[in-house]
């Protein structure tokens, strides 16, 4: 499929964080986060191999999910940036995951909002975000980042909404 957009850059700064990346390295650290969601840790070798594919389609597309480093501490808190997931990669979803231990501080919404940026530097017209029903603190992030609700659809796991931002 072609792709006209500008690269999205795979590098970001905000006053607290940097975004980068994924690195083989990072699969010690994203395999405790898919832990955190309540299911079986991957291995490391599965995680390592999570890495190398969302590398390749990252360079492939254009567009990538990056890891968050806090710039004082240096730890990995999670990952924010733009996925395919259930749009497309002329309007893709923003997406973010954080450890519990780093939620409650401002972090997604300051990491989402250079994700932005970044998106607009694309020269994107329009982004999503799919979000359980559910997920108060997800909706408020997206709320803070000018997003609406648009629509839901139904799942095995119950409502998801569909949320819009004009870019
Ligand atoms: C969603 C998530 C990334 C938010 O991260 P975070 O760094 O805590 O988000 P922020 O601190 O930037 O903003 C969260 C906002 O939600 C609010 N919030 C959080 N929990 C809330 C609750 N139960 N009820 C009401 N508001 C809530 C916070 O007060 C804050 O709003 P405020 O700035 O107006 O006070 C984090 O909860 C997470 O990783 N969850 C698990 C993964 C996930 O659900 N990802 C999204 C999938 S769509």
């Amino acid at each position: 499929m072609e792709n006209n957009y500008t690269p999205m850059a795979f590098r970001l700064k905000t006053e607290r964080l940097e975004l980068n990346m994924w690195e083989e390295s990072d699969a010690d650290w994203l395999r405790k986060l898919i832990h955190e969601r309540g299911v079986d840790m991957p291995t490391l070798d599965a995680t390592r191999s999570l890495i190398i594919d969302m590398r390749k389609k990252a360079f492939e597309n254009g567009i990538s999910l990056l890891t968050i480093r806090r710039r004082d501490e240096g730890d990995f808190i999670g990952y924010c940036g733009l996925i395919i997931g259930r749009t497309t990669l002329e309007e893709p979803e923003i997406a973010y995951e954080l450890f519990r231990s780093a939620h409650g501080k401002g972090y997604a919404t300051e990491a989402a909002s250079v994700v932005l940026d970044a998106a607009i530097a694309t020269k994107r017209s329009r982004l999503w975000s799919t979000v359980g029903a559910w997920n108060v603190a997800s909706f408020r992030v997206l709320e803070k980042l000018g997003f609406e609700r648009h629509h839901s659809t139904w799942n095995e796991s119950g409502e998801i909404v569909w949320n819009k931002r004009e870019l």
